[in-house]
């Protein structure tokens, strides 16, 4: 359709049906109209009008029943305007990919893209519309159970895969390619900063970190051109964003130039009233509507009061108008009006969903998302290792984490299944389930422990334990998992720690008792083989953090790209009292950001810049450095560059990851990585919000993780 159509369209609209295109509802209204009428329609007191006059529905899925859904919207819709499909797609749809916090652990964005690629496709031919993703929120506490949605600390990588996921999501042609689906970037703005990391509770960062650190994933993610944003929950300068209208309207849509759909999170909009800022829910319409939000996602403030605001002159209707555009933009770009069914196709849903070729890119996705932490030589395994697979994940399908729908855990091998590919003789024990355990299960572990040479021990989290309302104060595993480890200590056995999780954890004290621990996060529907793969050495392990581990949860929180202070450790040592530091723990994290073990090791050498000095107008220069596999193993390493502005007019972290590449060494073989620095990558936000970029000496840093670094010397000069 024209866009001249769509204006034309909106003025046909009576005021309830504009309104109906405003209202979010949830599958269940649309399966059954009966049920739905005599249910959560009576239970939210609305008029049956809103079956065929909501705009959008959420949590449905499956081509016949969204062909049928739509079919019978669109009889009983006046104009015969399409609904839109949405659903949370995280990590994949039915092929599931491992947990974003995973996935960002490849340091592959172009492999992250096509995960969203894969996760698309499959959404798509099941007849959704849009995904509800990416997640971009900047997280530095892993006590918020949404660290797992993530892709963690630095804002350099989550622009990156920011991008990456809103372009596999949508391709270059949404309007005729639908085997895409439209984004949502999420939750604007500052969700991943809760204060002691408890769900949505109160955000409060100054607006100049916001714009260093939070920011820029989102604009990055909007500047690929997402569809849709999602308003977060949380407060920022002390007005819930839903009601923020410099937020939205000035940050969002004039500064970010975004003029797509804006739709609250789930009953945000209500939520104005507890948060307090609204009285009522006709207030928390009026706020919401003035502050740009367009859809309304589950409850009922707009359906019940926007109307009334208008015949009082309390709002104006062209805010209505405006918002109802957007979504028949939306729906248009989606191409609805020529073909309001899409990509909804049964017989492609039978082909492509789960296919083999997607299980692969699952495959290569959990492999390059595993991150080994230590490694005293156990790994990889030998043949003929005696092996048992102990514990409350040993033998689980609990390995697709939060948010994964439609992942079929019937589909999911367990690590005790895998395994026995390589070690048809393999022993195993549950030894404790996930949060309790018995002594009986103790002592079979025990005994079976005793008939191994090497004890693959597999904890970790339930898929519940983490997410939307998974906040927690302790990040040790649970006791009963804890007890497991240290009696299996005692019989001096080779200890491989296999960890299924979805969030950093403590593992002080896990980490001395272990002979090698691999992070495979929620590594989703193949992860049971890429663990496999990897313990046996078929794959090497290659993935690099990007959340820091902490040494213990009084040290939240810790990352790699803080602020000096005036009395580092660094210039004062640690011996002192009057310095910044604990007295009980080093100020540096258990694993630090970027960290990550090979089967290799790598040496770097012979970091060489171009210039020393950088000149300000259009000035780069070039850093070189040298790569050599020292170890008996083929590798593959992520090579880190990171920068220090030793002089600012703010203070400036004491790095900054600038840029990344991922190499594979053959054992003995070295290269020569380059890496280009531009005055862009020097520039930071001044306290006045503006971009800025002065004279002085810079600190370039190359390495394999942000704390084990070559560096030189830069100056940046007029
Ligand atoms: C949830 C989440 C949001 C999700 C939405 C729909 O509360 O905060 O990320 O997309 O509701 O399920």
């Amino acid at each position: 359709m024209k866009h001249e159509q769509l204006i034309d369209l909106v003025e046909q609209l009576t005021l309830p049906e504009k309104i109906g295109q405003l209202q979010q509802l949830t599958g269940d209204f649309f399966i059954d109209r009966e049920t739905a009428i005599t249910g959560p329609m009576k239970e939210y007191g609305l008029d049956e009008n809103l079956l065929h006059q909501a705009g959008s529905v959420l949590g449905l899925s499956g081509a016949a029943d969204l062909i049928e859904v739509q079919k019978n919207y669109i009889e009983k819709s006046r104009l015969g305007i399409p609904l839109l499909f949405m659903a949370d797609i995280i990590h994949g749809y039915r092929t599931i990919f491992p947990i974003p916090l995973g996935l960002a652990c490849s340091w592959n964005p172009e492999l992250v893209e096509k995960t969203a690629q894969v996760a698309a496709k499959e959404s798509a031919v099941s007849g959704l519309h849009v995904t509800f993703s990416p997640m971009v929120d900047l997280v530095r506490d892993p006590r918020w159970g949404r660290v797992m949605e993530s892709t963690g600390e630095d804002p350099y990588l989550n622009q990156l895969y920011g991008k990456a996921f809103v372009n596999g999501y949508q391709g270059k042609d949404l309007t005729n390619d639908h085997e895409r689906i439209a984004a949502c970037v999420k939750h604007f703005a500052g969700y991943g900063a809760p204060e002691g990391g408890r769900e949505y509770n109160t955000v409060d960062i100054s607006e100049w970190e916001f714009r260093d650190f939070y920011l820029p994933a989102y604009a990055e993610a909007i500047q690929a051109g997402s569809k849709l944003v999602m308003t977060a929950f949380n407060i920022l300068e002390g007005i819930p964003a839903t009601a923020n209208k410099k937020l939205m309207r000035d940050i969002l849509r004039k500064e970010l130039k975004f003029n797509g759909v804006l739709i609250s999170d789930w009953a945000a909009i209500k939520e104005l009233i507890p948060h307090g800022v609204a009285a009522d829910e006709a207030e928390a319409a009026e706020l919401a509507i003035e502050a740009g939000v367009d859809i309304e996602m589950m409850t009922f403030c707009y359906h019940h009061f926007l109307q009334e605001l208008v015949e009082e002159g309390l709002i104006e209707q062209g805010l209505i108008d405006e918002a109802v555009l957007r979504i028949l933009e939306l729906k248009n770009d989606l191409g609805l009006f020529e073909n309001p069914y899409r990509g909804a196709d049964e017989q492609k849903e039978a082909e492509v969903v789960y296919s083999e070729e997607h299980q692969q890119i699952a495959l290569k996705a959990a492999e390059e998302s595993i991150v080994l932490l230590k490694n005293n030589g156990s790994l990889p395994l030998k043949i003929e290792d005696k092996i048992a697979v102990i514990g409350p994940v040993a033998n689980s399908t609990d390995l697709l984490g939060n948010w994964s729908w439609k992942g079929d855990r019937s589909e999911t091998q367990t690590l005790t299944s895998a395994l026995s590919i390589y070690y048809p003789h393999l022993l195993e024990a549950q030894g404790c389930g996930v949060l309790d355990g018995s002594s009986t299960q103790l002592e079979e572990a025990l005994e079976i422990a005793k008939n191994a040479d090497k004890i693959i021990l597999a904890l970790g989290e339930s898929a519940d334990m983490v997410g939307e309302g998974a906040s927690v104060t302790n990040l040790q595993l649970p006791e009963c998992q804890l007890n497991l480890l240290n009696e299996i200590s005692k019989l001096n056995k080779t200890i491989v720690l296999v960890l299924i999780n979805g969030r950093p954890l403590d593992l002080s004290d896990v980490s001395e008792k272990c002979d090698a621990i691999l992070e495979a996060w929620f590594p989703g529907s193949k992860g049971a083989e890429a663990v496999a793969n990897i313990l046996v050495g078929n794959t090497v392990p290659q993935g690099k953090l990007t959340m820091s581990f902490p040494r213990n949860i009084g040290q939240i929180p810790v990352y790699y790209n803080a602020f000096n202070t005036g009395r580092p450790t660094e210039l004062l040592g640690t011996e002192g009292r009057y310095i910044s530091k604990y007295v009980d723990v080093p100020n540096t994290p258990l694993f630090p950001f970027g960290f990550g073990l090979s089967y290799t090791s790598f040496d770097y050498q012979d970091l060489q810049l171009s210039s020393k000095e950088m000149k300000m107008e259009n000035g780069e220069i070039t850093a070189s450095v040298t790569i050599r596999n020292t170890g008996n193993h083929d590798g593959v390493e992520t090579i880190q560059w990171y920068i220090r502005d030793l002089v600012g007019k703010v203070v400036r972290p004491v790095k900054e990851l600038k840029g990344f590449e991922k190499i594979h060494l053959k054992k003995n073989e070295s290269k020569q990585i380059t890496f280009t620095i531009t005055t862009d990558q020097l520039t930071y936000i001044h306290s006045d919000f503006k971009k800025t970029i002065e004279p002085g000496e810079f600190i370039l840093m190359v390495g394999g993780d942000s704390e084990n670094i070559l560096q030189e010397r830069l100056s940046l000069v007029l």
